[in-house]
């Protein structure tokens, strides 16, 4: 099987197990991108200003941070929070309906954590839902929270590994994690373990959002990038990110596989009515 080709942004950082950000080698990320055949996205790793050898922290912060802006303007168009929103208030309901205390919501890899920003703008979910985003990157939850604090918004952020949600989840049973453009970025080893941490802590349910790989979500995320997106790593990453996507049936069978007591759909749009909002869809698991 042929190596998964990288995006810049998992290269771009290195984080260690206390979330203290590492310096990153600008030659070895531009080696591993040559070694995978990627010319393109190692010109643009060249191109990042260095010291020493040490890809230069502030510009490659601010550029994360320009990278994750657009990536929210993407969620944005595809009215990612309202979907979100639609699809887990009859989950909620139902946890609500088993046992008493607050819901909680978790969303893991949040990035800016736009979606969990926008359910508490919405107040959708309801006043007994507390909204957490986890993301690995320190840089990108310190923006979140910035955001939130902002905006005067009930939700809150933590550094984390989505492989050890333990963090932000208390009490599985009233507890749903979703996230959105996460699961391509995990390796396909490690698909079915990312759904096992949320079995073992028996969260109600799950629902993560994320390409659905297709010869029409490629050439989409290519006008799209093109037409709307400045950064050359946003346009590298976004095309990418179409082409590494898992199909459906690998996401049900590392789900099966990681969480057998759930029941699993992906909800993928209509092949004979495709809409451009189905490029994202969910992979649902909800307890029986
Ligand atoms: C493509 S971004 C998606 C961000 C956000 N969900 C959105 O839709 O805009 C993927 C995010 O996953 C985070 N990430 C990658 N590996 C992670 C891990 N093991 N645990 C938590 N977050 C992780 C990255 O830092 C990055 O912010």
């Amino acid at each position: 099987m042929a190596p998964r080709p990288l995006e810049i942004t998992d290269l771009l950082w290195s984080i260690d197990a206390d979330g203290t950000p590492l310096a990153v080698p600008q030659a070895e990320v531009v080696d591993r991108l040559m070694a995978l055949g990627q010319r393109r996205a190692a010109r643009i790793v060249s191109a990042i200003p260095a010291a020493d050898g040490v890809l230069d922290t502030g510009y490659v912060d601010a550029l994360g941070f320009r990278v994750h802006c657009e990536l929210q303007r993407l969620g944005e168009e595809l009215q990612l929070a309202r979907r979100v929103a639609a699809l887990l208030s009859p989950i909620i309901e139902m946890v609500r309906l088993n046992s008493t205390g607050p819901v909680r919501i978790v969303d893991v890899g949040c990035g800016l954590g736009f979606v969990v920003r926008a359910l508490a703008a919405s107040s959708a979910l309801g006043g007994d839902v507390e909204l957490v985003g986890v993301d690995l990157n320190p840089l990108l939850v310190a923006e979140a929270r910035r955001l939130a604090e902002r905006e005067g918004l009930t939700c809150r952020f933590e550094q984390g590994d989505a492989f050890k949600p333990d963090l932000a989840i208390r009490d599985g049973a009233r507890c749903i994690v979703i996230s959105s453009g996460f699961v391509h970025h995990l390796p396909e080893s490690g698909l079915a373990e990312f759904f096992a941490a949320q079995s073992w802590l028996g969260v109600a349910a799950f629902a993560h959002w994320d390409i659905a790989p297709c010869l029409w979500s490629t050439l989409g995320a290519w006008v799209f990038h093109y037409a709307r997106m400045r950064e050359p790593v946003s346009r590298h990453d976004g095309v990418l990110s179409a082409r590494r996507a898992y199909p459906a049936s690998k996401l049900q069978q590392a789900a099966q596989i990681g969480a057998p007591g759930y029941d699993i759909q992906v909800l993928e749009g209509s092949r004979w009515h495709p809409r451009a909002l189905d490029v994202l869809r969910p992979i649902v698991g909800t307890r029986p």
